[in-house]
Parts: C-alpha cells; sequence; structure tokens
C-alpha cells in the first residue's frame, strides 16, 4: 500500500491501433452475440425512422384538417400517429430485449479467457503485475465493455444513422433551415475529435490508476493484521487517500472534458432551434413555407435532439470501452514462456531421481551486473533420498526449488526428473511426478479436504479412497486438530486460511504436498511455523513417507537436518558441499557457521514464543531438546561459535553480496 504503483505497473499506454481497430480486437468474443446485437440495431433504427415519420403526418393534420376545420379527418391522423407512436415503444423494448443478453455473454466469455490466461501465465508475470490491476480488468473493465456492448454500440450506430437520416428529412423540409441545423453540427464533430485525443488518454490514467487503488485495499486488506499491529492504520489511510485524490482529480478532469463536449452539445442545438425559428417565422411569412411544414420541421429537429445530445456520452463511452479493451488485450497478449513442449516425452515408470545439470538461472527484472542468482548448481537426489538444502538466507534455496515445478524456467543448465529434462514433460505430467509446500502456506477459500486433496485431481473428493489419501496425509502432517473444526474436514477455512494459525496452516499445505503422492516431494521450509513438539512428530511421520520417496527439503532449523540422508549446502547460488550433517559439521566451517546462524534464530524464536506467552509448553520442549538428542550437534556449534570471531561479516549480511566465510578468515 505504501509502494509507488506506478513503479510496479508494467508499462501501460494507449494500443498504436485507431479506436476502430482496438475495439475490432473483441471480435473473436463478440461474434456469437453480433446476431443479436444487429436485431437489437435493427429495432432501434426502425424506431427512429418510425418517430421521423410522425411530423410526416403532423405536417398534413396542421396544413389539412386543422387549418380547414375537417374534424372528420382529424380522427384517422391522431390514430395514425398514435399507432406509431405504440411500434416506437415496442421496437425500443425490443431493442432492450435483443442487446440484455449478448453483453452479458460476452464480459462472461472474456473473463473466462482472462482467468485462463491468468492460470497459465508464468509466475515471472504475477512477479510484476499487481493483483489490484489484474483485479480491476477483471471486473470494472469488463463491466464497462459488457455495457457498451449492451448499448453503447447499438446506440452510437443507430443515433448516427438516425442523424443522417433526420438532416436529409430536415433538408426535404426546407433546404435553408436544414442548412443552418446542419452547419451548426460542424462545430460538434470538429470537437468530438479533439475530445477524442483528449479524453481517451485521461480514460486511460483513470482506470490504471482505479486498478492501483483496487491494489492498495488488497494490500491493506490482506496485510491488515501487520498494520494493526504496527498501528500503521493511519499511514495506510493517508496512502490511500492520496491514491483515491489522485483518482479523483483525473475523474474531474475527465468530467470537465465530458463537460466541455456537452456544453457544445447543448447549446449549439439551442442556437440552430433559435436562427432555424427566426428563419422559418420569415419564410412562413414570406409564403416560402407552410405553418405545417414549419411545424414539422421543428418536430423532427426534437426527435433528433437526443440523438444528437446523447452522442457525446456514447463517443466518451467507446473511448473508456477502448482503454478497458487495450488493458484486457495487455494481459491476453502477454508471452508465456513456460509452455509445454510441441513433442513431450513421458517419465514411464518414474523411480524418483532429481538432478539439477549445471543450472543457472536469474529473475527476468535482475540487473545485469548481479550476475546469475542460481550459478551453476550440479546435484543430484538419488531415487528414495532425502536431501536437506541448507544456507544462508537469500542464498537462492526457494529459488533452486521453484525451478523443480517450472514456476521459472532456468536460463542454462536443465533440472531432470529421471534423466528427462522438465522442460520436455507437459507441465501436467510434471506435477504429477513432483509435490510443493511452500514457505508461506496459502490455502484457499475451500474446504480442509479440498485444499488438502488439491494435487489430487484424479480422486473423486468423496471416494473412500480420497478419504483413506486426506486421512493419511493429515496423520503424516500431524493435522488432526482438523477433526476438531466446526465440520471436521468439511470446514472451509476462511480466504488464505487466515483463520487458522501459521502452523496449522503449514501442516494442512505439508499435508497436501504428501497426498499428492509424488515421487519427488520438495518442501520449501515446510515446518518452520511448528513448533518443536510437533515437529518431532510430523518429521518422525515424514520418515515413513520418505522411505519411499525421493525428497528435496529446505531446512531453516538444525533439527530438520537431521531428518535428512544428505545434506547440500549453498552458498552464493552455487552447492559448495554435499554430505551427512555430521561430516559437514566436521568438516565445513561455513556449514557450521550457519548450523549455528540456525540454531540462533531458533532459539531468538523460542524466547519470543516465552515473551509472548504463547506455546509456553512448546518451549518447555524446546529446552529439554537441547539438553537432550540435539546436545552433541549443540556442543560441537557451541564450540564453533565461540571461535568465530563476533563481527564476522556472514553473521549479519544475509545478501548476496555477502563472500565465504573461508576466504573472509
Ligand atoms: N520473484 C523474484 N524476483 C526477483 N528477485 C527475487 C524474486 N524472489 C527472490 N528474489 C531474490 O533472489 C534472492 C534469493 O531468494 P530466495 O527466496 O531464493 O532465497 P532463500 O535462500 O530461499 O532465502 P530464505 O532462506 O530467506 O528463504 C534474494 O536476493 C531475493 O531478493
Ligand atoms: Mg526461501
Amino acid at each position: 500500500m505504501s509502494r509507488n504503483a506506478n513503479d510496479q505497473r508494467p508499462p501501460s499506454h494507449k494500443s498504436d491501433l485507431n479506436t476502430a481497430q482496438a475495439l475490432w480486437r473483441m471480435y473473436p468474443y463478440v461474434k456469437s452475440a453480433v446476431p443479436r446485437i444487429v436485431l437489437g440495431m435493427v429495432a432501434a433504427l426502425i424506431a427512429g425512422v418510425v418517430a421521423l415519420g410522425i411530423p410526416l403526418i403532423l405536417e398534413r393534420l396542421v396544413d389539412g384538417p386543422l387549418s380547414t376545420g375537417d374534424s372528420a379527418e382529424i380522427w384517422p391522423a391522431v390514430l395514425l400517429v398514435l399507432a406509431l407512436g405504440v411500434v416506437e415503444a415496442v421496437m425500443i423494448a425490443l431493442r432492450r430485449w435483443f442487446v440484455l443478453t449478448p453483453g452479458t455473454h460476452v464480459e462472461a466469455k472474456m473473463r473466462n479467457a482472462l482467468y485462463a490466461k491468468l492460470q497459465d501465465l508464468p509466475v515471472s508475470f504475477h512477479d510484476r503485475w499487481q493483483s489490484g490491476q489484474l483485479l480491476s480488468r477483471a471486473v470494472s473493465d469488463l463491466g464497462l465493455i459488457r455495457r457498451w456492448l449492451s448499448f453503447g454500440i447499438v446506440l452510437l450506430v443507430v443515433n448516427t444513422v438516425t442523424i443522417l437520416i433526420g438532416a436529409a428529412v430536415l433538408f426535404y423540409w426546407n433546404w435553408l433551415l436544414g442548412l443552418i441545423f446542419l452547419v451548426m453540427a460542424v462545430p460538434i464533430w470538429i470537437y468530438g475529435f479533439v475530445f477524442e485525443k483528449k479524453y481517451s488518454e485521461i480514460a486511460r490514467r483513470s482506470q490504471d490508476q482505479a486498478g492501483d487503488l483496487a491494489t492498495a485495499v488488497e494490500e491493506s486488506v490482506h496485510g491488515i493484521r501487520v498494520l494493526k499491529a504496527f498501528g500503521r492504520g493511519r499511514y495506510a489511510l493517508k496512502n490511500f487517500e492520496a491514491q483515491a485524490e489522485d483518482l479523483r482529480g483525473t475523474e474531474i478532469a475527465k468530467a470537465k472534458a465530458i463537460a466541455g463536449i456537452w456544453l457544445w452539445l447543448l447549446l449549439l442545438p439551442d442556437v440552430a432551434f433559435a436562427l432555424c425559428l427566426l428563419g422559418g417565422i420569415w419564410l412562413a411569412s414570406t409564403d416560402q413555407i407552410t405553418v405545417g411544414q414549419l411545424f414539422a420541421f421543428f418536430a423532427t429537429a426534437t426527435v433528433l435532439r437526443f440523438p444528437i445530445e446523447s452522442i457525446g456520452f456514447l463517443l466518451s463511452m467507446t473511448f473508456d470501452t477502448r482503454t478497458a479493451t487495450d488493458r484486457f488485450f495487455e494481459v491476453m497478449d502477454s508471452p508465456n514462456a513456460i509452455t509445454d513442449p510441441e513433442h513431450p516425452l513421458t517419465v514411464a515408470e518414474p523411480r524418483g531421481e532429481l538432478r539439477f545439470d549445471n543450472v543457472h538461472f536469474r529473475y527476468q527484472d535482475s540487473p545485469e551486473r548481479f550476475g546469475d542468482l542460481i550459478d551453476g548448481v550440479d546435484l543430484t537426489i538419488t531415487p528414495g533420498e532425502t536431501m536437506a538444502l541448507v544456507g544462508l538466507t537469500g542464498c537462492g534455496k526457494s529459488t533452486l526449488t521453484a525451478l523443480t515445478t517450472r514456476l521459472y524456467d532456468v536460463t542454462g543448465g536443465a533440472v531432470r526428473v529421471d534423466g528427462v529434462d522438465v522442460r520436455d514433460l507437459t507441465r501436467e505430467e510434471l506435477r504429477t511426478h513432483i509435490a510443493m509446500a511452500f514457505e508461506d502456506a496459502t490455502l484457499f477459500s475451500a474446504t480442509v479436504r479440498e485444499n488438502v486433496l488439491l494435487g489430487r485431481a484424479d480422486l473423486d473428493p468423496r471416494s473412500p479412497e480420497a478419504d483413506r489419501v486426506l486421512a493419511e496425509a493429515l496423520d503424516i502432517a500431524q493435522a488432526a486438530f482438523v477433526h476438531n473444526l466446526p465440520d471436521g474436514v468439511d470446514t472451509t477455512v476462511g480466504e488464505e486460511g487466515l483463520s487458522l494459525s501459521g502452523g496449522q496452516r503449514q501442516r494442512l499445505a505439508l499435508a497436501r504436498a504428501v497426498a499428492a503422492s509424488p515421487s519427488i516431494l520438495v518442501l520449501d521450509d515446510p515446518l518452520s511455523a511448528l513448533d518443536v513438539d510437533t515437529e518431532a512428530l510430523v518429521e518422525a511421520a515424514l520418515r515413513r513417507v520418505l522411505s519411499s520417496t525421493t525428497a528435496l527439503i529446505v531446512a531453516h532449523r538444525p533439527s530438520t537436518v537431521t531428518l535428512a540422508d544428505r545434506v547440500a549446502l549453498m552458498q552464493e547460488g552455487r552447492i559448495v558441499a554435499v554430505g551427512t550433517h555430521s561430516e559437514l559439521l566436521a568438516t565445513n566451517e561455513h556449514y557450521r557457521f550457519v548450523i549455528s546462524s540456525l540454531e540462533d534464530e531458533e532459539k531468538r524464536e523460542a524466547a519470543e514464543r516465552r515473551r509472548v506467552g504463547v506455546a509456553e509448553s512448546n518451549a518447555d520442549a524446546e529446552d529439554t531438546r537441547t539438553e537432550g538428542d540435539a546436545e552433541r550437534d549443540i556442543q560441537i556449534t557451541e564450540a564453533v561459535r565461540q571461535g568465530l570471531d563476533d563481527t564476522h561479516p556472514d553473521r549479519d549480511r544475509d545478501d548476496k553480496s555477502n563472500t565465504g566465510m573461508e576466504v573472509n578468515r
């Protein structure tokens, strides 16, 4: 909410197409709706023509029976006017009926396409785009397009045609008056073109700012706990107000632009009316026009008033829609580099070998001078093996794990599953081989059952097999707490699982990865939010699963490391050592340093827990543990730490500029 939204948004601009071309891009979505839209236009056009026909009868009425006083002829004329009025009303109703549904269909189709595209686009796209921008495109922009299709385009076409026919009729009544009326319309057209340029720029700005505002709301609602805890509500409000004020300024500029064109649209017809009235009186007094014709002229001009006045509004709506279309296609046109191969390979009999082959990776927006974040990783995790990945914060552990499921694609080298490059598998197949649990456990607003079985599309969630998989996964993840929820496994958890504790969320995310029963399990620090007792239970249960599954576990706790067969030590984007925990402790200084840092952190966390009085018993267990099983490790690492320089640069620095301690010492 505090960040400058404009810096985060990918460059947005009006497309180079003209308005008609830009709108035409919607055609594939609109195609099936065209017949109804055209029928709506025809109905509206008939209504317009009928309305223009009424003055014809009025002229006969005024010049005929009204001047002669022949009452017998009045009634048929009046009834005819009435009948035409009814036809006009029916046609207007028909227009509404025809155009009501196509807009909603098109909107739904475009929204589904946008959603599918967002699902398909790689994580790197979502890194760059604000969720509020995407939200406003999916909701308000598409709503605008629906309204335009439902009546904007119909009225724009019909009213333009009505104005043209009406102008011809005016000329028919009297060419001089018609000419006066038409000449007065010229400034409106000129202004209309100027208006287009100015207005579409403001419209774009306003829609982008509305997207930024949506992001601000989304972020502050999402981060409400942090804002409240730090008492930053007022600060967030100030930021929001500033952004809202920007949007308000743009909306006022937009309103002023619209007011400008309205001024012409209201003023000029009035002036035209006045001039025509003067001319008409003179023409009538010199017998160049009958009173009936003059009357009919004004009746026609009156019919034309609404179409003329509405043009400004319809134009602004059309330009708004053009902007909305541009914004829609900006997302739809985003290329997706992470796609399925043309000729996919398959792993027929998965063994579960995961290999990193000279893997290089850099984030798209990372400056060239920083070099590769993952800088030539060679690592093989053999089938059934559990490998822990350890390193200082920011060294690239999460990034490396993300490459396994192609959340990002490597920029050099390859990640292979059973010898097959992950880029040669379909993404669907790849995800049956590898399941992941992330650092921040995200759950969906769905039941516990749906959340845990997310990766098991092959299972009917109500089948006994699904029940079995669910029970086993919950058991391994020590997530028995779900049975105490109001509806057990069928309880809907809140948005992003926020109604659960961090540890509970993590356990469900872990259960989700386990339930996918992959041959390779990639766990990015899956136990960090658990207390030590629960962690030990999860570890014991995981050991059962992991005996048959290959696992890569990013560990932030020494106790998680003990779960592993081997440990890979990562430093500055490279694997600098691989071995068992005790081997590395004995031989690698950087490893000892990393482990001692992790222990420090663990102790800090435990102290914090004690301080806030949460999970006191867990904190006690923590103390027992340090005196218990891990005693030997602790002694070693304590000794190491005492030997370390207190001002060692590794201790405080967690960025990539951190050079290896072996070098420094
Ligand atoms: N989406 C991203 N775009 C650009 N840079 C990123 C992105 N994600 C992470 N980074 C950068 O990559 C580096 C490594 O991040 P990564 O999350 O892989 O570290 P980590 O080893 O998992 O750290 P931790 O132990 O804190 O979880 C960091 O410097 C981070 O700023
Ligand atoms: Mg990480």
